[in-house]
């Protein structure tokens, strides 16, 4: 029996060593990474600079706690800040804090204002927001809450396709935000719309309810933009939690405020011991550095398109294994017809690593460096896999 806690159904793969695109285990395979640690080394594995900025930092300080002014906080906030909608920035370790410091922010900004009945928080059918309590109560994803006791008071979940009870919703007196992540990622890939981020902004600006993106997965250039709402005017929000590539593997999550949504969270209001460290710090500059690149982001866009079209002629030739392509830019999924955990296991036997999601998709979610010919070569690799499948179905009917 494993001395681990049961939580995690693992893929029978020892990773031993990572590079760029690359990962390889313990018995000599090499795989082509589509998963990149769900979306989070997006410079790909042990990129120079970040190993740089890492070794550096390690030799000179870890740790000092939030008691203290740290630069390196300051330096990426100041990054973040120029390069978003926000003002205000807090550190934390991951994407659950980063929504949980989201949440805290929206409750704690209408009681501010002498409204502390307005705790309803707003989430979304296939929206994932992590793990902690009111990370689960904000996804409603019943396979996260069973067994945990009663429902945190004051959460709603609605479809996104469900527009009138969106609106009840933000009309009712407690509203206090709505949730979203602009690119659904553990859900299955599926990217809300210009005009429903549009109307939600307006939705929220007529009714004072707090419009929180949670952009952990689709964020930090995912889609070709630093931030998947960036590509649409007049749809930004008021909070956004932002994680996993933020740190090129590093851990560090942030949450970003305007400085009127941010109101409420003063001294005492938050905090984190390690939240913001100097390691974190600075592996999260130097990652954030390279993001931000407007080559790398118009790279992104380019690759996104070939790895998209690449899908739907592959959905296309084998309609009896998958039946749709979704996402945006790298954050990609494929609807399939088979079972999508199975086809992670026969991508595996293809030396291609892919992640699953909702509604029975794969993802693919490869580092946001890899090139044009490694791109074809995971399609190469993809459509085996589907012959693979074809062939077991074949053989079964
Ligand atoms: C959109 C989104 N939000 C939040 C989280 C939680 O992040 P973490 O696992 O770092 O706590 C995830 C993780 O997959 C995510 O995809």
């Amino acid at each position: 029996m494993s001395e681990l806690m049961g939580v995690y159904n693992r893929a029978p793969v020892e990773v031993v060593r990572g590079e760029g695109v690359w990962l390889h285990a313990a018995d000599g395979t090499a795989y082509l990474d589509c998963v990149a640690g769900i979306a989070t080394n997006a410079l790909g594995h042990c990129h120079p600079g970040l190993v740089a900025a890492l070794t550096e930092q390690a030799g000179k300080l870890w740790h000092v706690s939030n008691i203290f002014r740290i630069p390196g906080q300051e330096a990426l906030a100041h990054r973040l800040v120029t390069n978003s909608f926000a003002d205000v920035v807090f550190f934390g370790n991951s994407g659950s804090e980063a929504v949980e410091c989201a949440l805290k922010t929206a409750r704690r900004y209408h009681a501010h204002h002498g409204a502390p009945e307005r705790i309803d928080v707003i989430g979304f059918a296939g929206s994932f927001h992590g793990r902690t309590y009111a990370a689960v109560n904000a996804s409603g994803n019943a396979a996260y809450l069973d067994g945990f006791g009663p429902r945190l008071p004051g959460y709603v979940q609605l479809s996104v396709d469900d527009w009138a009870g969106i609106e009840a919703a933000l009309r009712a007196p407690t509203a206090a935000a709505v949730i979203i992540e602009p690119v659904q990622g553990e859900g299955g890939a599926r990217a809300m719309t210009r005009e429903w981020l549009q109307a939600l902004r307006q939705l929220c600006d007529e009714t004072g309810t707090l419009l929180i993106y949670d952009e952990v997965q689709c964020g930090m250039g995912r889609t070709g933009k630093l931030f998947a709402h960036q590509w649409f005017e007049g749809a930004a929000p008021d909070i956004m939690a932002v994680a996993k590539a933020l740190g090129g593997g590093f851990p560090v999550g942030a949450c970003l405020a305007s400085a009127k949504a941010a109101e409420g969270m003063n001294v005492g209001a938050h905090g984190s011991t390690f939240g913001g460290n100097p390691l974190a710090m600075a592996v999260g500059a130097a990652a954030f550095d390279l993001l931000a690149d407007p080559a790398l982001m118009a790279h992104v866009a380019k690759v996104g398109t070939q790895l998209a079209e690449g899908l739907r002629a592959l959905v296309a030739r084998y309609p009896d294994v998958a039946v749709d392509v979704r996402g945006k830019g790298l954050l990609l999924g494929v609807k399939l017809v088979t079972n999508n955990r199975d086809m992670m296991a026969t991508a595996r036997q293809h030396q291609l690593l892919v992640a699953g999601g909702g509604e029975n998709c794969i993802r693919l979610l490869p580092p946001l460096v890899i090139s044009e010919a490694e791109v074809a070569e995971a399609l190469v690799r993809l459509e085996a896999a589907f012959a693979t499948t074809r062939a077991q179905l074949n053989k079964a009917a």
